[in-house]
């Protein structure tokens, strides 16, 4: 099992999209371990797009990601980290298929609506850190974890 950090972004939170998306990442059977909503400041958001900070985006990025407030969890599951990225789309909405987060409400690449872990070796951890505190993290047993798992 293997938890994934995953932010709805300002404009998903602005259309009201936090209890859509929600509702997908539970009914899919993820297990929420953590959450807060919050507005990034400058410092956090240039430390979560560090890897971004030489692309020409980087300062429209950064305005835009603490444009306003974010809905940051910590989702938990078996393959959790590519399991989001697949229920997320690609990172241009336009050419994300239907089905997807970013394919049913999304059209423009900077206002993708959700940010998920990418499957580099230790980028969940990393982005969890970043958000959370360990005691913040939530360790439980969801009632269908029996049905969800062989
Ligand atoms: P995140 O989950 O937000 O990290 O998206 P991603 O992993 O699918 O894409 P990536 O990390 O490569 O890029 C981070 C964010 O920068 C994307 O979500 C886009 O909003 C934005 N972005 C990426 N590429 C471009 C680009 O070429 N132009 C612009 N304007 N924005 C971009
Ligand atoms: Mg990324």
């Amino acid at each position: 099992t293997e938890r994934t950090f995953v932010m709805v972004k300002p404009d998903g939170v602005q259309r009201g999209l936090i209890g859509e998306i929600v509702s997908r990442f539970e009914d899919r059977g993820l297990k929420l371990v953590g959450a807060k909503f919050v507005r990034i400041d400058r410092d956090l958001a240039e430390r979560h797009y560090g890897e971004h900070e030489d692309k020409p985006f980087f300062g429209d990025l950064v305005s835009f990601i603490t444009s306003g407030p974010v809905m940051a969890m910590v989702w938990e599951g078996q393959d959790a980290v590519a399991q989001v990225r697949t229920m997320m789309g690609e990172t241009d909405p336009a050419e994300s298929a239907p089905g997807t987060v970013r394919g049913d409400f999304g059209l423009d690449l900077g206002r993708n609506v959700i940010h998920g872990s990418d499957t580099e070796e230790g980028s969940n951890e990393r982005e969890i850190d970043l958000f959370f505190d360990e005691d913040e993290l939530l360790d439980y047993e969801r009632s269908d974890e029996t049905w969800l798992y062989e």
